[in-house]
């Protein structure tokens, strides 16, 4: 099969397509004919073998200290059960499926096993193989962290990063969760969070959010770039610091805050994935509550392209990687 692999850490070029040997699966796994990955940040910092701020030992220790142990990324796909083994219950052969390979990774191929009770549920009716694709990485985060604020109706949210995969995602779900929802995003993108459904927007290119007045009940940083004390400033008593990326800088900051403040902190933790979640998340996209934000799609072999454009960190929403014919693009500008 085709899988575009690495064998050493760097920079976006030591991504080659290349023919690997087809997996075989397990009694209890499937094996899925990939439709359609993504790349997101994580597959960028895998890449290079640096993690996160402050975390780039730790993260040498999982993904091998020289040279990567898992040579194919990609933690998100959509596809069809081709092979189903023996105890496998949940699929049967043919069924359209979605979901998250988590630190397995591996999407970034024709063909990839996972066990029966991984982060896996059928399509969503109404998404194309390339939007279910990007559904659980960046949906999967943002439930995550907005269950863990316990919204209530009407309670005043602020979404920072509202343009990136876990904003666009975090925008739709607060307001389903019945919040009232400002997203901060550059000018060029004030439209497109709108779109999402935000009741606001700030454009943090002239406006700054912390100095208009407005308290929130909850403040989600998504990517990690909010400004710290004028943002716990603009929290109300008892509101909730989220916090969704890694930077050691950042998270002794929120756990000094925890320690001091009447402030709350969010987890600081790995998402923990279930498929309850998933099937949640399917649950709102045939709503029509929910839907995934595309920003470009990549064929396979533009795997290099596509690692570049994500690490720009400019993109919008999601971006796919096509990689077995899906017959269905559908692509949002
Ligand atoms: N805790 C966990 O287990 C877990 C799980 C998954 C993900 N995560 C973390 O979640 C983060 C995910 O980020 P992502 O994938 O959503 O990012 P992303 O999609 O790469 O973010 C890109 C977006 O951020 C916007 N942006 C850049 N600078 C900004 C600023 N100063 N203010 C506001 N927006 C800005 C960009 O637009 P402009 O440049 O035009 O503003 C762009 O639209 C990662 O850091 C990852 O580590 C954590």
């Amino acid at each position: 099969m085709k899988a575009a692999v690495y064998s050493q850490y760097g920079t976006p070029d030591v991504l080659q397509v290349k023919e690997v040997a087809t997996p075989t699966p397990h009694d209890n796994e499937v094996l899925i004919k990939v439709k359609a990955a993504t790349v997101t940040r994580f597959d960028c910092w895998m890449r290079q073998g640096t993690g996160p701020a402050g975390f780039g030992l730790i993260s040498r220790m999982a993904s091998g200290f020289n040279k990567p142990k898992q040579p194919i990324l990609g933690t998100e796909l959509s596809g069809v059960v081709e092979a189903v083994g023996e105890t496998v219950t949940r699929f049967k052969i043919g069924d359209p499926v979605f979901g998250f390979t988590g630190a397995r990774l591996g999407a970034y191929a024709e063909y990839i096993c996972l066990p029966d009770d991984s982060t896996l549920a059928t399509l969503p009716e109404n998404l194309s193989y390339e939007q279910a694709a990007a559904v659980p990485y960046g949906s999967l985060t943002a439930l995550f962290f907005l269950r863990a604020a316990n919204i209530q109706p009407n309670q005043k949210v602020l979404v920072f990063g509202a343009s990136g995969c876990v904003g666009t995602a975090a925008v739709q779900i607060a307001k389903n969760f019945g919040a009232e929802v400002t997203g901060v995003c550059s000018t060029s993108k004030v439209d497109m969070v709108e779109s999402l459904g935000a009741d606001k927007v700030v454009d943090y290119k002239t406006e700054d959010f912390s100095k208009q007045g407005v308290t929130y009940d909850v403040i989600f940083d998504t990517i990690g770039k909010s400004p710290f004390a004028d943002s716990v400033k603009a929290l109300k008593k008892g509101g909730m610091y989220l916090f969704a990326t890694f930077g050691l800088p950042r998270m002794l900051q929120l756990f000094w805050l925890k320690l001091t403040s009447n402030r709350k902190v969010g987890p600081l933790a790995t998402v923990e994935e279930h498929v309850e979640d998933l099937v949640f998340l399917r649950d709102l996209i045939e709503a029509g509550e929910i839907k995934p934000f595309i920003d470009r799609c990549f064929p396979l072999e533009e795997i290099a392209e596509a690692h570049c454009y994500v690490e720009s960190g400019r993109k919008r929403g999601n971006v796919i990687i096509i990689v077995n014919d899906t017959n269905h693009v559908e692509t949002r500008t």
